[in-house]
């Protein structure tokens, strides 16, 4: 068995600043890789962000500025983000960087001279906010649901990439868990699509958008921005663009994407592959959304939660925490300030925060501190399947609760004075699981999982997590 582990979050447009939903993805990227760390795998983790197309020379124009300019400016604000929630990434890849362009180039004049690339004329109705083109059953009452836009009817000359002759493959590959795309549902969902129709042949270039990568044989055009981004899953690891030689980190363990995303990841990316010749990603994880009070978050709403302000008021680690335990991962989860601080109160101040001053305070006068624990086998096969909020729920329910009750139930300030056997009995199984903890709660919350392991070797402890009025 290999004993590399390489993931990759979505690369994020830099039209607006980051969100809350790309903290979300990138977070658990972040705490699959450091589990798969402390298992003992070489991790590579990359994040980065996607900077040409319509849509971002469209809001660079807005706002006066040179797209580069914009894209860099952006770009920024997603580095600090990733640094504000203590994102470890291997490699932050820009689409906008030479050797990422340079490599783009390459492929598209590859697949031009294999016939898998040729010219034609490319009919369809076009969103900008997924710059995607769109079926006619994709729009809800002739608006983009995504979106909430009416797309753009676009007639055009274009180059196009050969999809029939790959439609059957692409199939088996994903029937057959070649490509597993999980979770079930959205397996299903894309093999329904692939089979209910024949797939058109794709547009990947643009005539009347100047932001994007020259294709080398036609510099009339651009290259479509979705064959642009997906290269970066390749190009991030250092890749030049040249099939025959690709980086020892391919194929992809675990590629994290949101659910709108989806289509493209199945159809687009894994065909640009095949004709390459390249190995497919090993899984696909799709996540849902990130809702607000049962709606999407948008301005208008006035339901958007910051993720800035998340960071202020719970710190680093709680974010990282109320993030990934606010529903299940890969369905629409619904999120509410007030539910947050709840669920904050309850399992973080009360719980965990409570568990460890109570079991430290009592500790001064016991002999042991840290003691080696691992991960529960039973939780590394919740980790495996990239289930990240019944992997808190396992830490919550089966530790962190547990441990409180068997503190009110044997009452060792008590034991202490009356009965020094059993208060020795108490400790020690209390201790060993505060680290156990540690081990349990290092990829989810790594400052904290530090804090407990200095508090058991000092005996003493701050207030980990303040209430929250
Ligand atoms: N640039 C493309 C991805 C190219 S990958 C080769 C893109 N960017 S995005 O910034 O619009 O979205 C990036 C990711 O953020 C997607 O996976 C999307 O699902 C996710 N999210 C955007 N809003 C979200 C929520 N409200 N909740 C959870 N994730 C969401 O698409």
């Amino acid at each position: 068995m290999s004993n590399k582990f390489y993931i990759t979050t979505p690369i994020y447009y830099v039209n607006a600043k980051p969100h809350i939903g790309h903290a979300y993805t990138t977070v658990a990227a972040d705490v699959l890789t450091r589990a798969a760390k402390i298992q003992g795998k070489e991790t590579f983790l990359l994040t980065g962000t996607d900077e040409h197309g319509m849509k971002i020379q469209k809001e660079a124009e807005k706002a006066g500025k040179e797209p580069q300019i914009f894209a860099d400016e952006i770009s920024e604000e997603f580095k600090s983000l990733w640094e504000k929630l203590g994102i470890q990434y291997d490699k932050f890849i820009r689409t906008t960087d030479e050797s990422h362009k340079k490599a783009v180039g390459k492929v598209l004049q590859t697949l031009f001279d294999k016939g898998a690339i040729y010219k034609g004329e490319y009919e369809g109705l076009y969103c900008t906010g997924c710059e995607q083109f769109l079926n006619e059953s994709d729009l809800v009452d002739g608006v983009c649901p995504d979106h909430d836009a009416i797309p753009e009817k676009m007639k055009e000359e274009s180059y196009l990439l050969k999809m029939t002759e790959i439609q059957e493959k692409l199939i088996q590959k994903i029937e057959s868990n070649k490509l597993e795309i999980t979770p079930e549902k959205y397996k299903n969902e894309i093999l329904s699509f692939l089979k209910n129709q024949e797939l058109r042949d794709i547009s990947i270039s643009r005539k009347n958008v100047s932001w994007g990568v020259q294709l080398p044989f036609d510099e009339s055009h651009t290259a479509y921005v979705w064959v642009d981004a997906f290269l970066n899953y390749l190009t991030g690891i250092g890749w030049n663009g040249d099939e025959k030689n690709i980086p020892e980190n391919w194929p992809v363990d675990v590629q994290l994407i949101g659910k709108d995303i989806l289509r493209v990841h199945g159809t687009i990316w894994p065909a640009i592959l095949i004709h390459l010749g390249i190995d497919l990603p090993k899984k696909i994880f799709v996540h849902g959304h990130i809702l607000s009070g049962g709606k999407k978050m948008s301005k208008t709403l006035g339901n958007v939660i910051s993720i800035e302000e998340m960071l202020e008021k719970f710190g680093k680690d709680a974010t990282r925490y109320l993030l990934l335990s606010a529903g299940t991962f890969g369905d629409d989860v619904d999120v509410t300030m007030e539910r947050m601080i709840e669920k904050y109160n309850a399992d973080l101040a009360n719980g965990l925060g409570n568990l460890v001053s109570r079991v430290i305070k009592l500790s001064s006068q016991f002999p042991f501190g840290i003691k080696e624990a691992a991960m529960h086998p039973e939780f590394m096969k919740i980790l495996d399947s990239v289930n990240l909020d019944q992997a808190l729920e396992y830490i919550r329910e089966k530790i962190i609760n547990d441990d409180n009750k068997y503190i009110e139930e044997n009452k060792p300030w008590e034991l202490i004075k009356s009965n020094k056997e059993k208060f020795e009995e108490v400790m020690t199984k209390l201790l060993l699981d505060l680290n156990i903890i540690v081990a349990h709660i290092e990829p989810f919350m790594p400052e904290t999982s530090e804090k407990i392991k200095k508090a058991l070797e000092e005996k003493k402890t701050d207030i980990l997590f303040q209430r929250i009025k």
